[in-house]
């Protein structure tokens, strides 16, 4: 018989600072409802990563919130990236976070590199963050992480699906939400040469349908 395998260890970052981030609150609730075979972590804040600057970069050592996120991110087998979008663009400190990560570190490499990474985002708006998502995947290509293609999560109008009462989103984000991690699940087993997981997904032009 063949051994259990261990659960993919997913590591989470919000492109948002707010307190009241519907991206980061949406990683929460993915925490909660991950699928058995994914231990996903949602990582604190990235506010303690400074502005990225090249002086700074060649002082030793590096600052305290890079090298605490370059740890968590080596640790995972990879990494979701829930953003919001300003100005039809990624925000500027999700941004800065990439380029601290996308550097080579002196014991951990360039830790983005090769690295599984699924993308979602959401937004009070009418387009999902279509936009903030397709420069978030060029940046991310251009530091050799490997984006997964397929399936897309694109949440818009979402402040009208979250209960502030019972601090929840319902059921169909939730569900929604579900099969996008099942997917990554999925897509980070087979990058690691694992079986399949079970995934009742149908992708239509990359977007999931039920
Ligand atoms: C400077 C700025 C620019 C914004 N531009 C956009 C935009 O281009 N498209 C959009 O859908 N929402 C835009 N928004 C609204 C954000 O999507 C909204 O504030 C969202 O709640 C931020 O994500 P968070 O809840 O995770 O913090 C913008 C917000 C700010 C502050």
């Amino acid at each position: 018989m063949s051994e259990p395998q261990a659960p993919l260890r997913i590591l989470a970052f919000a492109g948002s600072l707010r307190r009241n981030s519907h991206n980061g609150r949406l990683l929460d609730t993915a925490a909660q409802i991950a699928p058995p075979g994914m231990v996903l972590t949602v990582h604190d804040t990235i506010a303690d990563v400074p502005l990225f600057d090249e002086d700074v970069e060649a002082s030793t050592p590096s600052p305290d919130g890079v090298t605490r996120l370059r740890i968590a991110v080596a640790a995972a087998d990879g990494v979701l990236i829930a953003t919001p979008e300003y100005n039809q663009s990624l925000p500027g400190v999700l941004k800065n976070t990439l380029d601290w990560l996308s550097r080579d570190d002196a014991e951990l490499g360039e830790v983005l590199s090769g690295k599984p990474v699924a993308i979602f985002g959401a937004t009070p708006g009418k387009w999902g963050t279509r936009l903030a998502q397709s420069q978030l995947r060029h940046a991310l290509a251009a530091m050799g992480a490997l984006t997964m293609p397929a399936p897309q999560l694109y949440m818009a109008e979402i402040a009208s699906s979250y209960d502030a009462a019972s601090d929840t989103f319902d059921a169909a984000t939730r569900k929604r939400l579900l099969a996008f991690l099942e997917g990554f699940e999925a897509w980070v087993g087979k990058r690691l040469g694992r079986a399949r997981a079970p995934c009742s997904l149908r992708l239509v032009s990359g977007e999931i349908q039920y």
